[in-house]
């Protein structure tokens, strides 16, 4: 990467901590919550990463295979804060931002919290409150595709969320039960920011009536202020586009990229992996808006 491509932070970028979450599986929370994480470091942020899922997907796949088995883990932090500092469970990667990774006693740890009082805020008020504006300037946090204790620890922690959808029928299904289950309950005790709702796995085109044009076009009619930019086109655009007068057609982001699920497997951040793929802009965008709170547009 060219010194000059190096991407800076906004002039009113202020330290948050973000959930990726949404009640369904494999839309790529993980892989857009590292790649978040990567994409903050890069523009000179002290970063912090957790997984807190207890499939442990992004852990192995940032090769964090021992920590996900060893002794001392999040939960330790969560139910016994005491007898555990962040050191015995946070560690430093190569990537630039460091990392706490899941633990296969997630799902113990989660059933327990049922039973503690105030479960809900363990995270928030031992891991989060002491840690950001102090240590790290941005927290992200990986989420597990279920409600329950772990990833309501989460919401009620970061009190900002990025929600990822894929285009397959019924997508908008996820992101309305999301909202039913979890977000509008959690929303009557406190504050709880949608800083955007990001398409994910694009692939085929916005002229035709697939799949992708109407993930794009609902989220573009039904939540304008949350889209991102690279997926952001409006009703004009629409029918401009049928109308064959926008050409060549918008290729809206984040696309199915093998490059993506590639950096994945081999343990690394796409912007790390292959720094030109075209994807990478998206996940900065997608950090600026975490810096600044919101997508600047309504
Ligand atoms: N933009 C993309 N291009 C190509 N492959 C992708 C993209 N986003 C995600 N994937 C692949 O899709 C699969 C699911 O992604 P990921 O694991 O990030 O989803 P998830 O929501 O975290 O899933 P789970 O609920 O199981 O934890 C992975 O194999 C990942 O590599
Ligand atoms: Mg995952």
């Amino acid at each position: 990467m060219e010194v000059s491509d190096v991407p800076s932070p906004a002039e009113d970028a202020e330290p948050r901590a973000v959930s990726v979450s949404i009640l369904k599986g494999g839309v790529g929370k993980s892989t857009i919550s590292v790649n978040l994480a990567d994409r903050l470091a890069a523009r000179g942020h002290d970063v912090l990463f957790i997984d807190l899922d207890p499939n442990g997907h992004a852990s192995y796949g940032l090769g964090y295979e021992s920590a996900y088995k060893g002794d001392l883990s999040i939960g330790d932090i969560l139910l016994n804060g005491d007898d555990v500092t962040f050191g015995d469970v946070i560690y430093p990667t190569d990537f630039g931002f460091d990392v706490l990774p899941s633990s296969g006693s997630l799902e113990m740890v989660e059933s327990k919290l049922k039973n503690v009082s105030f479960g809900d805020v363990r995270l928030r008020q031992r891991l989060v409150e002491p840690l950001l504006g102090d240590e790290y300037e941005y927290i992200v946090i990986d989420s597990p595709a279920y409600r329950g204790k772990l990833s309501d620890n989460g919401l009620v922690a970061t009190q900002n969320m990025i929600l990822p959808l894929t285009p397959e029928r019924e997508s908008l299904a996820g992101f309305k039960r999301t909202m039913e289950r979890q977000i509008q309950p959690i929303r009557e005790q406190i504050g709880l920011n949608i800083l955007a709702i990001t398409p994910n796995r694009l692939g085929s085109r916005i002229d035709q009536r697939t799949m992708d044009r109407k993930l794009v076009e609902d989220l573009n009619r039904n939540f304008p202020e949350h889209v991102p930019e690279y997926a952001r086109i409006t009703p004009e655009e629409f029918e401009k586009i049928d109308d064959g007068e926008i050409v060549p057609l918008p290729k809206p982001g984040i696309r199915n990229r093998s490059a993506v699920s590639e950096a994945f497997s081999e343990g690394k951040p796409l912007g790390q992996y292959a720094p030109e793929n075209d994807q990478v802009e998206c996940f900065d965008e997608l950090a600026r808006i975490v810096e600044v709170g919101g997508t600047n547009h309504d």
